[in-house]
């Protein structure tokens, strides 16, 4: 089949990168993302480039060369859909809140809602992508629902999960390791292949059958994930041990059957996706009576929340163990540097948790509005939104969060952290001055040689 017109239903993190590079890449092709989000919509519409939705490096450059020209944003979801080819299915799976399977499950109905609407207002035939991470055999539900829409046309449904970090989606799209595409008809994988081929060598490109495309994007998260739970579980060993933990890494990191990469040791991990798709592979393990199976990746979990409830306690413990009243700055709070998503971000835990021992909080990140702070808390439903806006500040400048505060957590590795000026902050900060150093960035000699009480992780 020849693609000349995409849909994508979905513009968030996953949605709008990937489908801006396909626009890139193919000037040939229509892409149209649609969103039931208005707003959302509207801020990819935006004629100032610093409000787009996502902050990526080198995507606002992208959506300025693409957009109105072979790249819309619409809320209009049914005529996209009627009027391509192929449809790209990236909406969220979040973990289930309630009923069967909760907390561990993936919430498919935005899944199952799209593809009831694909069914509704498609006249042509059409190739379904699931671009969204799901657990294996969703395409079985997907397939299930097109096939007995009754109104005799053709879907072949793909996989084709996407394998871009957050911070460096548009490199990692430009040149990825590799592309997976699962699916039963050849025709329709190769008309998928050939939109990627325009920027990406055939050798690249990764046939495999639906189940296996599905499975390896679970396996993939569940294996990085577990690299960084596993690293810091020796950090904890290290602080006991006088080893140090960046040192262990970079020792066994050089043995290239392990790979230096994900052995940083890190306050834990967060995302959108580490997190919810192990607990996926730990649910679909566990309906499968595969019990031990289902308690080792668990494992993985259960140490990344000890990783992130440790750092608190220590914090506390170091300020003679109470917080309460006290000035506690938090710098950083997306899950990791150059993004602005804070979806699963341990500063929102390590937040929490001071909060209940009633510290006063400041929050500076260079990316993450004020508003998405207290949204990310109040979700949690520890206290009333009114308590977080009492205890909780969201700075503008990093000095004035940093001001009379009794410690500073860093949460995030912004590469500006490192560049602050660090004697100006000691000096207006109460003393004895506490850093915690929850990512490693900072040098341990000079912040010691200025005054503070330095503690990093597993050093
Ligand atoms: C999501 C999942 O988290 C990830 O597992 C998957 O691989 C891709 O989709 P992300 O793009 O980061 O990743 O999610 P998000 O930023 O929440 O974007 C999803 C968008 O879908 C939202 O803007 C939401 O409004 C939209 N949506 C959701 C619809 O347009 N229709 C729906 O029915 C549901
Ligand atoms: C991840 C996968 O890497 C990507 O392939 C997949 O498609 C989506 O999920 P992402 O969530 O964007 O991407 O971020 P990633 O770079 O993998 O980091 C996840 C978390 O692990 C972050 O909180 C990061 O700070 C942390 N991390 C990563 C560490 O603590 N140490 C490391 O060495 C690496």
């Amino acid at each position: 089949m020849k693609i000349e017109k995409i849909c994508c239903i979905g513009a968030g993190y996953v949605g709008g990168p990937t489908m801006a590079v396909i626009a890139q890449k193919n000037p040939k092709i229509k892409v149209t993302i649609v969103d039931i989000n208005s707003d959302r919509i509207a801020a990819w519409n935006s004629p100032d480039l610093s409000k787009l939705p996502i902050y990526e490096p080198g995507l606002a450059e992208i959506i300025s060369e693409t957009r109105d020209k072979n790249l819309f944003f619409s809320t209009d979801v049914d005529t996209a859909i009627d009027e391509a080819e192929m449809i790209f299915i990236s909406v969220n799976t979040p973990t289930k809140t309630y009923g069967k399977g909760k907390g561990q499950a993936a919430d498919l109905k935005y899944i199952e809602l799209c593809a009831r609407n694909i069914a509704k207002v498609a006249t042509t035939d059409k190739i379904v992508v699931e671009k969204s991470t799901l657990p294996v055999r969703t395409a079985e539900t997907i397939k299930s629902i097109l096939q007995n829409s009754g109104n005799g046309i053709n879907f072949h449904i793909l996989s084709n999960p996407e394998f871009l970090a957050e911070g460096t989606a548009i490199e990692d799209l430009l040149s990825p390791d590799r592309v997976l595409i699962g699916g039963e008809s050849e025709e329709a994988i190769e008309s998928l292949a050939n939109v990627y081929a325009s920027w990406v060598s055939q050798n690249q490109i990764l046939r495999t059958n639906l189940w296996s495309s599905e499975l390896s994007k679970l396996t993939a998260n569940a294996f990085l994930a577990q690299r960084v739970s596993s690293i810091n579980a020796i950090s904890e060993l290290c602080e006991h041990t006088e080893a140090n933990v960046d040192e262990v890494a970079k020792a066994i990191g050089m043995d290239s059957r392990i790979g230096s990469k994900f052995l940083k040791a890190s306050v834990g991990f967060g995302g959108s996706c580490f997190q919810k798709d192990i607990l996926n592979l730990v649910y679909i393990s566990r309906s499968y009576g595969l019990n031990e199976v289902a308690d080792y990746w668990e494992q993985v979990i259960i140490m990344n929340d000890h990783q992130k409830r440790r750092f608190s306690d220590k914090l506390i413990k170091t300020l003679y163990n109470t917080v309460s009243g006290k000035k506690i700055s938090i710098l950083g709070w997306a899950f990791k540097k150059d993004t602005n998503d804070t979806r699963e971000s341990a500063a929102i835990y390590v937040t929490d948790h001071l909060l209940n021992e009633q510290a006063l909080v400041s929050v500076y990140d260079p990316k993450v509005p004020e508003q998405k702070v207290y949204s990310d808390l109040n979700y949690l439903n520890s206290r009333t939104e009114q308590e977080n806006e009492d205890f909780v500040t969201v700075d503008k400048s990093p000095y004035s969060a940093l001001k009379g505060s009794h410690a500073v957590a860093i949460m995030t590795e912004w590469d500006e952290f490192k560049e602050y000026d660090w004697e100006k902050i000691y000096s207006e900060m109460k003393k004895p001055a506490f850093i915690f150093d929850g990512r490693n960035i900072l040098n341990k000699g000079k912040m010691q040689d200025i005054g503070f009480e330095y503690y990093s992780i597993g050093q």
